[in-house]
């Protein structure tokens, strides 16, 4: 595969934040970002060089979208099976169709780890209600009921405490099929982002902290503090889920890791993760440059890190109302979304904070380096 030339078109699919952080990525390398995407003043189409408005299920506007571009990404992943097939049927498409399918789909995602041999928390299929008897006699209580499909930021999820939660779930969470899942007493959640062209170079990101708050990534530490060793065998796991894979592209994989340091894959998503934000200023090459240089079919530089980082989250009209403060405060290295309306719950954009190598703070160091978006130190975990 020889890199797509400066001057071409990548098509990128969904305009939302990955999508314009990608499109700025693309535009440095000297490449133009068209893109498809439901909103026509959304954060992609802003910073992009065409835009295709339409629905993702409009087989017209997809033929269009992809006669106009050289090669074909994602940042959205639920567009249809039949939508990938006529997209790949015009243009490369990268990741592929099949990898999307399974990272759709959390049945697909945990048979695919299972074949694989890569560690899952127990789960169980639930299509009927007798299913989730069942399930619940083999996990035990509490644990965790999730759509198959289109969950996102904790969204399309119960935690199930006892007998009495089952049939609210049940009925709440559609469309079904659910799957059960035993709750992971995790010690910390972390996430690699790994990157695969289609000559099979490989590019590893360093284990990313992520903590989250009522279901939505809050902030994430970069590196994790885990033990060397666990981060380099959490390094190795998603190398081996890329490759497995095939993936031409960037993936994030999102882990659990237990109090006795062993891993378990929680989920993964084929695209720049949020909790991969950190290496925009602390990487030299960060995660939307490895994803445009990965799907173009160039070159992957080492993903070294030049220093320690935190990320933390601009969410809904509360974050956002500190913006002039988050301006004028040093340190504060800002990225916002260009997003219209701050609805709680909305990622409006990021900020990231530099430390030297080695030099990542604790608890109140790193909430004293947020300035205004410290938060007063409450429980663990909150
Ligand atoms: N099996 C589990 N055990 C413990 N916590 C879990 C489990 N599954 C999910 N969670 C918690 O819920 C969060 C969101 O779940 P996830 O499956 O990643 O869905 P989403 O698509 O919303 O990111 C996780 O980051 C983790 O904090
Ligand atoms: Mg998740």
């Amino acid at each position: 595969m020889s890199a797509l030339p400066p001057g071409r078109v990548l098509g990128i699919v969904g305009g939302g934040q990955l999508g314009r952080m990608s499109a700025v990525a693309a535009a440095r390398l000297g490449y133009r970002a068209h893109i498809l995407t439901t909103e026509a003043d959304g954060p992609a189409a802003q910073v992009a060089h065409a835009i295709t408005v339409s629905q993702y299920d409009d087989h017209d506007a997809l033929r269009r979208f992809a006669d106009a571009v050289d090669v074909i990404t994602f940042e959205f992943e639920n567009i249809s099976a039949d939508g990938l097939d006529l997209l790949s049927s015009i243009r490369p498409v990268h990741p592929a169709g099949a990898i999307l399918r399974i990272s759709q789909d959390r049945i697909a995602e945990k048979t695919f780890m299972g074949e694989n041999g890569i560690p899952v928390a127990p789960w169980h299929a639930v299509e009927t209600r007798a299913d989730l008897d069942r399930a619940a006699d083999a996990l035990g209580y509490p644990f965790i009921l999730k759509t198959t499909r289109l969950g996102y930021d904790g969204k399309g999820q119960a935690r199930i405490r006892s007998k009495a939660d089952l049939d609210h779930a049940f009925d709440t969470l559609r469309p079904h099929p659910l799957v059960a899942e035993g709750m992971v007493r995790f010690a910390c959640e972390v996430s690699v982002m790994v990157a695969r062209n289609g000559q099979g170079e490989i590019s590893t990101f360093d284990v990313t902290e992520n903590r989250h708050r009522d279901g939505i990534l809050d902030i994430s530490l970069a590196p994790a503090r885990i033990a060397p060793d666990i981060a380099t065998q959490a390094q190795a796991l998603a190398r081996r889920i890329a490759t497995a894979l095939g993936l031409v592209g960037l993936l994030g994989v999102e882990m659990f890791v237990d109090h006795d340091g062993s891993l378990r894959v929680n989920e993964i998503a084929p695209r720049p993760h949020n909790s991969g934000h950190w290496t925009m200023n602390a990487c030299p090459v960060d995660q939307f440059e490895m994803h445009v240089r990965a799907v173009t079919g160039l070159p992957l530089p080492p993903a070294v890190r030049h220093g320690d980082a935190v990320m933390k989250n601009l969410i809904g009209p509360d974050d956002m109302a500190l913006w002039p403060r988050i301006m004028a405060t040093p340190g504060l290295l800002a990225h916002h979304y260009g997003k219209a309306e701050a609805r709680p719950g909305r990622k409006m954009g990021h900020v990231n904070v530099l430390f030297p190598a080695g030099g990542l703070p604790g608890e109140f160091g790193v909430n004293a380096a947020l300035g205004p978006l410290a938060r007063p130190m409450d429980k663990e975990g909150d």
